[in-house]
């Protein structure tokens, strides 16, 4: 059903995320019919641009979705708006602009860096635009720690009450996360063996080939686990890992994943360098194209921020107990992948001769990009005489091929859910807490250590520790191309 008509304000309108994700996600629902034509998207930046420069800026990234005269109509419905938050100029204007619709859903997307969203709340409370049915979304990191967090949740939480702040993971807005919930609960197959009692282990990679190019300056002060581990990467985890909830309710979802978040065991100083590696690239070959190493592309050869994170998480619950989880991320590594794999324990007793060939694990992959889809790897006979040789085959789904559609982008999915106040697919403000409390001895642990990140060249699968990490419990990362 069409949402509501709705007023969305971007503030870091011509950011990266506003014009590379926001905007096409807006342009993709426009042409699918679901934004209401007395809808209007504002883009709000320090930059003194006026409407026709946004959307001539605007124009350029989203030139390529669709026919020109298209186009023009979404971006009649586009305009601009030049504040400083910390600045009191402009903002009555825009107040005024906005309570001219007063029927609307009011949306504000915070996509600035989250030293600007105290100020911004503050702005929006102090001019009203919290009345009505105004919500605000807070774009991650949600700080750099959690105090910084609660620092922010609490002064956002002045202005906006919970249920109109939507924390925003657009990992949970993608396919087969939310393929993930019903997977598990719409099958019996699955839940029965979900346990400490049949899984061996859960790997989750999100590994991609770009470098941090010119978001340096940003991700200098976070690295690879403020920026994905924090919060896409637990997610995900919270997604395996949940109890099943009661109903699909918002609270009763987050609920079950906070319970998650809090059973992690601790990571700190004690055994912060058993359990995680850290890597930073250098130059290498990414894509068959030579590139600089983090620190040349950075201009500052003694950072040691960790483009790179692997680590092994355990969970301290009857569920999954002694049951560890791998995760993987990193910048520049060798193909752009990420998948969650839930490997079985073996057959208890193999009755095949040695000659037949090695039992495989089974194990369950969900394909979160590219080709988004679920294999189940299973043990069968090679087919034709010669014996009983054993056989380790996939059974494949490859969403495009099986519904033939693309999948929609994950924040086209969520920025709707935030025009119907649905907030189940966004983090409550305790996940967040908890998610900081599990990272902050981490990073304090890797502060207190006398070890740096290790270097990977560039178009590699990071430090070989992290292939020791793995292979030293006698397992390996799951790797299709072999
Ligand atoms: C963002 C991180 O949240 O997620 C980026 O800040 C990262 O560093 C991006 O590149 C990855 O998202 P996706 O959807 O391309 O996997």
């Amino acid at each position: 059903p069409l949402v509501e008509p709705f007023d969305l304000v971007i503030f870091g309108g011509t950011g990266d995320l506003a014009v590379r994700k926001l905007l096409p996600a807006l342009f993709h629902r426009f042409l699918d019919g679901q934004i209401p034509a007395s809808s209007r998207i504002i883009g709000i930046a320090r930059e003194a641009l006026d409407d026709d420069g946004y959307r001539a800026l605007l124009r350029q990234a989203l030139v390529g979705i669709c026919d020109a005269a298209k186009l023009d109509v979404f971006l009649q419905q586009v305009g601009y708006r030049s504040l400083d938050a910390r600045k009191d100029d402009g903002w009555a204007d825009f107040a005024a602009l906005i309570k001219s619709q007063p029927e609307h859903v009011r949306v504000f997307y915070l996509s600035t860096s989250p030293d600007l969203f105290v100020d911004i709340c503050g702005r929006l409370g102090e001019h009203g635009l919290n009345q009505g049915k105004s919500r605000v979304v807070l774009e991650k990191p949600i700080g750099r720690d959690l105090d910084s967090a609660n620092r922010i949740n609490d002064a956002v939480g002045r202005v906006f009450n919970e249920s109109q702040t939507f924390r925003i993971d657009h990992y949970l807005g993608k396919e087969t996360v939310q393929n993930l919930l019903v997977l598990r609960f719409g099958n019996a197959l699955f839940e029965p063996l979900w346990n400490a009692g049949h899984i061996d282990h859960v790997q989750i990679t999100v590994a991609e080939t770009v470098g941090v190019g010119h978001r340096a300056g940003y991700y200098d002060h976070a690295g690879a686990l403020r920026d994905m581990v924090q919060n896409h990467m637990l997610q995900l985890l919270c997604m395996v890992a949940m109890e099943p909830p009661s109903s699909l309710e918002p609270d009763a979802v987050r609920d079950e994943k906070l319970k998650v978040l809090n059973s992690l065991k601790v990571i700190d100083d004690s055994n912060v360098n058993q359990l995680t590696v850290r890597g930073q690239y250098r130059a290498g070959v990414a894509e068959g194209a030579s590139v600089p190493g983090y620190p040349d592309e950075l201009g500052d050869t003694k950072s040691n921020t960790e483009t790179f994170v692997a680590l092994k998480a355990e969970i301290g619950n009857w569920r999954w107990a002694g049951v560890p989880f791998y995760l993987r991320t990193g910048k520049r590594l060798p193909s752009r992948v990420s998948e969650i794999v839930v490997a079985f324990k073996p057959v208890p007793h193999s009755i095949f001769s040695a000659d037949s060939g090695t039992l495989a694990q089974n194990r369950l992959v969900l394909r979160l990009q590219p080709d988004e889809g679920v294999k189940l790897w299973l043990t069968i006979k090679h087919p034709g005489p010669g014996g009983l040789r054993l056989r380790n085959v996939p059974l494949d789904m490859s969403f495009a091929e099986a519904f033939g559609v693309q999948q929609p982008d994950a924040y086209e999915r969520l920025l709707l859910d935030v025009v119907r106040g649905n907030p189940t697919l966004f983090m409550r403000r305790d996940e967040v807490e908890a998610a900081w409390r599990w990272a902050g001895p981490v990073l304090a642990g890797w502060a207190n250590s006398s070890e740096s990140p290790r270097p990977y060249a560039a178009g590699t699968w990071g430090p070989s520790a992290a292939v020791a990490l793995i292979e030293r419990d006698g397992r390996t990362w799951h790797d299709e191309s072999e």
